[in-house]
């Protein structure tokens, strides 16, 4: 059995110090195989902002894989933004722009979808480029079988529930159609500061192949108005996937909601009643 924690939107210099610190203490007893942050480390990308979450991060158990979010590309000054937009984000955090872990039975490959512009007025919104896709498909295309393979971006393919007024990444059906194709099982995404996990297939029957977990904001207090500060606990023991919210309760992190799946002859399902079912 493979276990991950999926961290995401710490948001350094809007961190919330005691929710912060109970995440430490949380990581160091659960010890996780494999530690996941999908973007927003910072608030503005600021130096002080990186150098904070860069220390944060060195007090994890383990080296986690990471990605930038949106918020991690400069506003300002614009010749930043534009020339060198993740630089700060690769010095201080992950030189990697296209980060892989491996175990067994996990294949776990990191993209980054935040962009410094593009042809459209809300430059928060994320993409994935062709280059991105066979990059994805030739990590994927070589494993062996019985190994579960998760993508982890910043911005993510589905709405959760109530919330689909944002833009996602990509043209969202056609990418997830490609994705499938590139043999992934699972992606991890963060940005709407929700935690959230579903079937692709309740909102694209054609995209059968593919689990979705989203995250709250971990840490930081730029939360939505009914979403605890939370992260996502995943236990994988093939063909079994248990995906769990851990929610942050005022004085520690409890575990609060989860959904099972089943993968059967590359189709995941619900295993179930189809609802969230509390701890
Ligand atoms: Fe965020
Ligand atoms: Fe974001």
């Amino acid at each position: 059995m493979t276990t991950i924690a999926h961290l995401s939107d710490l948001h350094f210099g809007r961190l919330d110090p005691p929710v912060a610190s109970a995440l430490l203490d949380d990581l160091h007893r659960k010890k996780p195989d494999w530690i996941v942050v999908s973007g927003d480390f910072t608030q503005r990308a600021k130096i002080r902002e990186f150098r904070d979450a860069r220390e944060f991060v060195a007090r994890f158990p383990s080296r986690p894989l990471m990605v930038p979010g949106n918020h991690d590309i400069p506003a300002y000054p614009l010749w930043k933004r534009f020339l060198r937009p993740l630089h700060d984000f690769s010095r201080y955090l992950e030189p990697d722009s296209r980060p892989v872990l491996e175990s067994g039975d996990v294949k776990i490959v990191g993209i980054n979808t935040a962009r410094p512009a593009g042809w459209y007025l809300d430059w928060s919104r994320g993409r994935v480029s062709a280059s991105q896709l066979r990059f994805i498909f030739d990590e994927f295309g070589e494993r062996s079988s019985g190994q579960l393979r998760v993508l982890v971006t910043h911005h993510p393919f589905l709405f959760p529930p109530l919330q689909e007024t944002r833009h996602l990444a990509g043209g969202p059906k056609d990418t997830l159609e490609t994705l499938a194709a590139c043999g992934v099982d699972l992606i991890l995404a963060g940005h709407f500061h929700r935690a959230w996990s579903d079937l692709v297939a309740t909102r694209h029957p054609e995209v059968p192949s593919i689990v979705v977990a989203q995250a709250s904001t971990s840490t930081s207090n730029r939360r939505k108005e009914s979403d605890p500060n939370a992260y996502n606990w995943i236990t994988c023991d093939l063909p079994h996937l248990h995906i769990s919210s851990i929610e942050w309760r005022g004085e520690k992190f409890v575990e609060s909601q989860s959904k099972s799946y089943c993968e059967s002859s590359d189709h995941w399902n619900r295993v179930g009643d189809g609802r969230f079912t509390p701890s």
